[in-house]
């Protein structure tokens, strides 16, 4: 009999999860706290920008004509509980307020709410980032709680999954790391993605807390290569070097390799700076905190990109932002989202609007997301809008339709001509030679 798959939580991680589940041939019930995503969900749409995900869910969630009707949504805690064989947690751990940790009680809540109904052997799978040590306590938990007992078995299976790849990354991984004490946990597993591991996707079984600082540890490493190439543009705009070229030179090492080395305004969103975070508080917990360090380092780099962005942009506009006219393209924390969490661009926007200057801001799909955070900002319908009668440009985020803008075009509807690259992806002498004052961070000018 094929196994039924249950996922609780249907935010980002696990709206996808659901719907690769049943891409894969599971009967899927996701379960939420929600009933407005689960009624969102069950009409087949998705609550945030994800290229795919609509397609998959049309798919597979029953009702809809030529579906498979393999993926049901419920608000009943109890009848996922009932139905599946494998349970995912895919809730979120969001930094706490005032606190490097991360806020546990969702995950807390999720174990709290299916245990009481598990009368027969089941696996539980944790997908969420958690703190180490974490499946440990819940496993405990777990059994304590469920009237099966020890038959509820616990695993931790962190998820890697970008935002904007969420599909294909949940379908492909790079890898499936499961951290598990034995029992049922990896044979269920090994059911459950039978389909990645025949296609080559490399599966590794570990102990809980490893399996839990895989994902940390990658999480951390990112950020570290991101900041590493950014406190090296700080080095470049010292020495009048260009932090574009090194790191273009430095990809060619293939150890080094060129991934996550774009400088520019620094990493922003829903993970890597509250993982970073709550990834040193807890190593202040287990007495380690001197291995992470370097950590703060990394953030503070990260968030320094920010300021030194205002404050190029306060040159720009000799000195002050009274009565100036700034566009701001892009809100999204990165192309292909429209997630503005921890985003930015918004920062830099809000911090120089804040300052006085008249800022309009521009995004091919963050602008209700930004409207709502930040309603002090003004929005326009497009970057030429946007430009219009500005006296800098900032380029923040970098969708494709940015580097596709024509120089001339915009500069024909702008007060001044002057472009800031924040992500040092737009071609500096096309703009240049359409007489632009084109200037980015850790390049000469
Ligand atoms: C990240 C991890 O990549 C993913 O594995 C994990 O599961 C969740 O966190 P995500 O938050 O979707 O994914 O964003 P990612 O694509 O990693 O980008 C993070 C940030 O770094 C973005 O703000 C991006 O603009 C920035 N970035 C990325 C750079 O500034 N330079 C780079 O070279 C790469």
């Amino acid at each position: 009999m094929t196994l039924r798959i249950s996922v609780i939580g249907t935010g980002y991680l696990g709206a996808t999860h659901a719907a690769a589940m049943a891409e894969f041939g599971f009967e899927v019930l996701g379960l939420d706290i929600d009933p407005e995503k689960i009624a969102t969900l069950t009409a087949g749409q998705v609550p945030m920008y994800e290229p795919g995900l609509s397609e998959l869910l049309l798919k597979h969630v029953a009702g809809h004509e030529g579906s498979t009707g393999r993926l049901r949504f419920t608000t009943s805690a109890q009848e996922a509980a009932e139905f599946g064989d494998v349970h995912f947690v895919c809730v979120n751990t969001p930094q706490r307020k005032g606190e490097f940790a991360a806020d546990m009680s969702y995950v807390d809540a999720a174990i709290d709410s299916l245990a009481p109904h598990l009368t027969r052997p089941v696996l539980v799978v944790g997908k969420s980032t958690v703190p180490v040590g974490s499946a440990g306590r819940l496993a405990e938990r777990l059994a304590a709680l469920a009237p099966v007992g020890e038959g509820a078995e616990l695993a931790w299976n962190p998820e890697f999954l970008r935002e904007g790849f969420a599909v294909q990354d949940t379908l492909r991984p790079d890898r499936i790391v499961i951290g598990a004490r034995g029992g049922r946990a990896e044979e269920l597993l090994r059911e459950v993605y039978a389909e990645p591991i025949a296609a080559g996707v490399p599966f590794l079984v570990t102990d809980y807390a490893t399996a839990e600082l895989v994902k940390t540890a990658a999480n951390s490493f990112l950020a570290t290569k991101i900041s590493f190439i950014n406190a090296m543009a700080e080095v470049c705009e010292a020495a009048g070097a260009d932090v574009t070229q090194l790191s273009a030179a430095l990809a060619l090492d293939d150890r080094i390799g060129g991934k996550f080395l774009n400088s520019g305004l620094g990493f922003g969103g829903g993970c890597l700076p509250k993982d970073i975070r709550a990834f040193m508080a807890r190593a202040g917990e287990l007495g380690a905190d001197q291995a992470l360090t370097f950590l703060r380092e990394v953030d503070s780099i990260n968030m320094r990109r920010r300021s030194r962005m205002v404050e190029l942009a306060r040159e720009q506009c000799a000195g002050g932002f009274l009565g100036r006219r700034i566009a701001v393209l892009g809100a999204a924390f990165k192309p292909n989202s429209d997630d503005i969490r921890d985003s930015p661009a918004l920062n830099v926007a809000a911090q120089i609007q804040l300052q006085g200057a008249q800022v309009t801001v521009y995004d091919p799909k963050a602008m209700d997301n930004a409207r709502k955070m930040f309603p002090g900002l003004a929005y326009a319908d497009s970057a030429l809008e946007a430009a219009e009668g500005a006296h800098v440009v900032l380029h923040l985020t970098e969708w494709q339709e940015f580097r596709a803008l024509d120089p001339a075009e915009l500069g024909a509807v702008v007060a001044e001509r002057r472009l800031l690259d924040g992500r040092n992806v737009l071609d500096a002498d096309a703009w240049r030679a359409a007489g632009w004052t084109y200037r980015a961070l850790g390049r000469p000018s």
